[in-house]
């Protein structure tokens, strides 16, 4: 889609604290001539949780990807702008630092865990960033606290499910203490019900611990009720952002795209205009009515 709609002047609050910012990105992976990011300006605010849509290969997960320098660092390929996380160069500071800054929880739970306890998992991280032994304990148990896997500090991970798995994968996320957690389609594979308890712990977190949260998603409906802001991209690009009220209700816009607006929307947009409706005199035209007793001629 060539036209910008932009539905909120400013992309963040305007006294908000800047957590992220994108500037002039554009990026493209190596051996390819079209960029999978184009022209991206972006803030994330301190606290804020932003949802990334769009359809297939707009460049949800490549945004992703470069709040912790992963791109263009690791898959190389040509960059230019800027972008910078907790005030750090994300293309030019290590990535093993801007992991610790950007905790990156991915689809697939089952690629990202590697311990045989869930508390291995969690502390594995906290182990490589020198993080003191006691200080180590505690983050691990407020992280499994958190995901509500409290008390599973010993299971071995093979025996969890689905859901079970992707909230250890945010847990170990969360244990670094980040100051940005970048989710790229995390309940894609879970139940509808695991799906609800992961986005339920990022909106608790954001609540009670002002976590500040970018999440790529399909899944409209608990995008719209969890994002403080939606994002869509196409083709490497922002078509639409703002308010999830706002953005989600632009039915024939994100139909366009090829995103999959709320079912609710969907059915609102398809309700015909109708006339305001009939009033108790229209709908009994024969019916003759009582006078007003202010009107009844004494
Ligand atoms: N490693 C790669 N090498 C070359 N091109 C890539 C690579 N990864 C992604 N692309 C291309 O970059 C563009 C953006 O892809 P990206 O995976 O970021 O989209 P997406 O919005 O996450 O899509 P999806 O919804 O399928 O996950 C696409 O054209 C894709 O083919
Ligand atoms: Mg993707």
């Amino acid at each position: 889609m060539e036209a910008v709609l932009r539905l909120a002047e400013d992309d963040m609050d305007l006294g908000a604290e800047v957590c992220a910012r994108i500037e002039g990105l554009t990026y493209s992976y190596p051996n390819t001539s079209r960029p999978a990011l184009r022209g991206i300006d972006l803030t994330v605010a301190r606290g804020e949780i932003l949802g990334l849509m769009g359809p297939t290969g707009a460049g949800k997960s490549s945004l992703c990807l470069t709040f912790n320098g992963l791109v263009p660092q690791l898959h190389g390929g040509r960059m230019s702008g800027r972008v910078t996380v907790a005030g750090l160069d994300a293309v030019t500071r290590p990535t093993a630092e801007l992991a610790v800054r950007a905790g990156m929880v991915l689809e697939d739970p089952e690629s990202q865990i590697t311990s045989t306890t869930l508390e291995a998992e969690v502390a594995f991280a906290l182990e490589n960033a020198c993080v003191a032994p006691a200080e180590i304990r505690r983050r691990v148990d407020a992280a499994l606290a958190a995901v509500d896997l409290g008390g599973l500090q010993k299971k071995h991970p093979a025996n969890l499910s689905g859901g079970q798995k992707q909230r250890l994968a945010i847990a170990a996320a969360l244990a670094l203490e980040p100051d940005l957690m970048v989710l790229d389609e995390p309940t894609s594979q879970l139940d509808p019900q695991a799906a609800a308890e992961v986005y339920a712990i990022l909106a608790r977190e954001n609540r009670e611990r002002g976590l500040t949260v970018v999440i790529a998603s399909h899944a409209a409906e608990e995008m719209a009720e969890t994002c403080h802001r939606i994002v869509v991209l196409d083709e490497g690009g922002i078509a639409l952002q703002g308010p999830p009220a706002q953005v989600l209700s632009r039915v024939a816009e994100l139909e366009a795209l090829a995103v999959r607006p709320p079912d609710i929307a969907r059915s609102l947009s398809r309700l015909a205009p109708r006339r305001s409706a009939p009033t108790p005199a229209s709908r009994f035209p024969n019916r003759r009515r009582a006078p007003c007793p202010k009107a009844r001629p004494r």
